[in-house]
C-alpha cells in the first residue's frame, strides 16, 4: 500500500474508532442544521464531515433524495394509490422500461418517487389485506441503513456487528420458546424457515440422505386442512412429495385434531410408510387459528416424529404475557418458523427457524469452503447453518425496533392486537348484519356481511380506494379476513373499518337466496 493509502486508512480507521466510542461523526439532522444540501465544492469547507473521508459526490446525492423522497412517502401514505389504470398503461406513465443509456440520478430519483406513490403502503390505515401492517419507526430506519455497508451475513470478517446483533435476536428469541440447547437462523420468509425445518427432518429421519438422495423410502408429511401452503411445497421442492402430505382434519375453530393425527400415523406405520414430519401451525392464514402443540407433541413423541410448529403468523405471542400460554407445549417441537414481520412491524423479511437441538443447522447445511470461512471460530461464521450464501443482515431491524420498544412495549404491542380482534369480534356478534365465522384465537377474525358476497365486497373496497381487505375460505363459506396487527389501530379505527365494510355491502346486490 503507498504511503498516501496507509495514512487515509489509519484516517478511517480513526473516524470509525471515534463512531464506535459513540461521538457521531456527522452532526445528526436534529442536533443542526449545518448538514449541507449536498457535498460542498471541493475546496469548501463542511464542518458536517470528517476530515479524511470523502463520500462519494453521488451516494451523498443520493441519501438527501432518500430523505426528501421517505418524507414524501409518509406525507401521503395513508391514502391507497388509486387502481383507475390497467397495468400496462400505468406501466408506461411511471416510465417503468428499463433504458438503453443511463439518465441522471435526478430523474431516477424522480421516477422512485412516482413509482412509490403508485405503491399501496402497508402502513396506511386502509390496509388490512396481509398478516402485516404498521410500521415501527427504529425497524425501517435499520432497514434502509443496512443497505449502506450492503454486507453478507456468513463471516464475521465481512459482516462484523451485525453478527454480534444477530446472536443477540437469536438468543432472545430462543429465550423466548425456550430452547436451552437450541440455535437459530434468519430465513428469508417463513416458506423457507418452513422448507429448512423440513430439510432437518429428512436429513434426521432417513440417514445417508444428504448423501444419497431418496432411495426407496416412503416417508410422510402431516399437516392440518388449514395450513399454510408451504408445507406442501417444500414436500415437493424436497423430493417427498405433495400427495405424501396428509391433511389432518381440524375442529369447529380450525384446530388440528391430535386423535386424527395419531391414527393417521398409525395406519401408515402399519402399511410401512415412514411417517416423517408433522407441522403444527400457530396461527393458521386465514382464521389465525393455533394447533393444540402440547397434544401434538405428545403424538409426535409416542411415534418419534419431528414436531415443527409454523408460528409464521403467531409464533410472536410468545412474548405477550397474556396469550403466550395460547402455545403451551411450544419448547416440546423440534422447530419453530417465526415471522417478526407479521406481528411485530418490522419491515419483510424478518423470519427466524429455531431449532431445539444445537448442531442440526450445521449438520444438515453446512459446506466447507476455504475461499470463504476462513478466521475466527464457527459460531461467529453463521454461513454454515443457512441455506444461503450471500445473506442481508435481517437481525438489525429487529433489534432496532426491539431497541426503541424494550420486552415491555412488545408485550403491550402484541397484547393489543389480540384484544382488539377480541373487540373486532364482539361488535361483530352483536351486530345483526354480520356474522362471525369463529371465535378470533389470534389477530384474525373472520365474518360475513349477511346476504352479501365477501369477495364483491373486497373487490369494491379496494377499487374505491376505501381498504384492502383479504377474504379467504372457511369451509364452504368465504369469509372476510380482517388482521388486527397494525400497531397504531385502536377499538375506533376497528369500529370504522366494519361501518366501510356494511357500506360498501349495502351498495351491492343480495346473493342468491339471500333477503335483505
Ligand atoms: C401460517 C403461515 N406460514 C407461513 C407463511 C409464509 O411466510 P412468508 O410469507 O414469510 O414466506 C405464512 C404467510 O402468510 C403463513 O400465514
Amino acid at each position: 500500500m503507498s504511503p498516501e493509502r496507509t495514512a487515509a486508512a489509519s484516517r478511517c480507521i480513526g473516524s470509525h474508532r471515534q463512531f464506535i466510542d459513540s461521538k457521531p461523526i456527522y452532526a445528526s439532522l436534529e442536533e443542526s442544521s449545518s448538514v449541507p444540501n449536498k457535498k460542498p465544492a471541493d475546496g469548501q469547507n463542511d464542518s458536517s464531515k470528517p476530515q479524511g473521508q470523502a463520500p462519494e459526490d453521488f451516494s451523498w446525492r443520493a441519501m438527501r433524495e432518500l430523505a426528501r423522497l421517505a418524507l414524501e412517502f409518509l406525507a401521503t401514505e395513508d391514502d391507497l394509490p388509486p387502481r383507475d389504470l390497467p397495468p400496462a398503461q400505468l406501466s408506461e406513465r411511471l416510465g417503468i422500461a428499463l433504458p438503453t443509456k443511463g439518465r441522471p440520478l435526478q430523474e431516477v430519483t424522480n421516477k422512485l418517487g412516482r413509482i412509490l406513490a403508485a405503491t399501496p403502503s402497508s402502513s396506511s390505515p386502509r390496509f388490512v389485506n396481509q398478516l402485516f401492517g404498521g410500521r415501527n419507526a427504529a425497524a425501517t430506519l435499520a432497514e434502509m441503513l443496512v443497505a449502506l455497508p450492503d454486507t453478507s451475513m456468513y463471516t464475521y470478517k465481512v459482516a462484523g456487528a451485525q453478527i454480534l446483533v444477530e446472536q443477540e435476536v437469536l438468543a432472545r428469541l430462543l429465550a423466548a420458546v425456550p430452547y436451552g440447547h437450541g440455535e437459530g437462523m434468519f430465513s428469508p420468509g417463513g416458506s423457507l424457515a418452513n422448507l429448512t425445518a423440513m430439510i432437518l427432518a429428512r436429513n434426521e429421519s432417513l440417514p445417508g440422505v444428504r448423501e444419497h438422495g431418496l432411495t426407496d423410502q416412503r416417508p410422510v408429511v402431516y399437516t392440518s386442512t388449514a395450513a399454510h401452503y408451504s408445507i406442501g411445497k417444500a414436500a415437493g421442492i424436497l423430493g417427498l412429495g405433495r400427495e405424501n402430505v396428509r391433511p389432518v382434519p381440524t375442529d369447529a375453530d380450525g384446530r388440528m385434531k391430535p386423535e386424527a393425527l395419531a391414527e393417521m400415523i398409525s395406519d401408515d406405520e402399519r402399511s410401512e410408510r415412514q411417517p416423517l414430519f408433522i407441522n403444527a401451525t400457530a396461527g393458521t392464514t386465514v382464521l389465525g387459528a393455533i394447533d393444540p402443540i402440547s397434544r401434538i407433541a405428545a403424538v409426535a413423541q409416542e411415534h418419534g416424529v419431528w414436531l415443527h410448529v409454523d408460528g409464521a403468523l403467531g409464533g410472536s405471542l410468545l412474548l405477550s404475557k397474556k396469550y403466550r400460554q395460547l402455545l403451551a407445549g411450544i419448547e416440546l417441537a423440534d422447530s419453530f418458523a417465526w415471522n417478526a414481520h407479521k406481528m411485530m412491524a418490522v419491515p419483510l423479511p424478518c423470519s427466524v427457524l429455531l431449532v431445539r437441538q444445537r448442531g442440526l443447522l450445521a449438520k444438515h447445511l453446512g459446506e466447507a469452503a476455504t475461499y470463504l470461512f476462513q478466521t475466527d471460530e464457527e459460531d461467529l461464521n453463521p454461513g454454515t447453518r443457512s441455506l444461503q450464501c450471500g445473506r442481508r443482515s435481517d437481525a438489525l431491524k429487529l433489534w432496532a425496533a426491539w431497541q426503541l420498544l424494550g420486552d415491555d412495549g412488545y408485550d403491550a404491542m402484541l397484547t393489543r392486537h389480540v384484544d382488539l380482534a377480541r373487540h373486532a369480534a364482539r361488535q361483530i356478534r352483536s351486530d345483526p348484519e354480520l356474522e362471525l365465522l369463529g371465535a378470533p384465537q389470534s389477530t384474525n377474525v373472520c365474518f360475513e356481511v349477511r346476504g352479501r358476497s365477501s369477495v364483491a365486497i373486497c373487490d369494491a373496497l379496494d377499487r374505491q380506494g376505501i381498504l384492502k381487505i383479504g377474504h379467504g375460505s372457511v369451509g364452504e363459506r368465504s369469509a372476510i379476513r380482517l388482521v388486527c396487527v397494525n400497531p397504531d389501530f385502536d377499538e375506533r379505527r376497528i369500529e370504522e373499518i366494519l361501518r366501510e365494510i356494511k357500506a360498501a355491502a349495502a351498495a351491492l346486490p343480495l346473493t342468491e337466496g339471500a333477503t335483505g
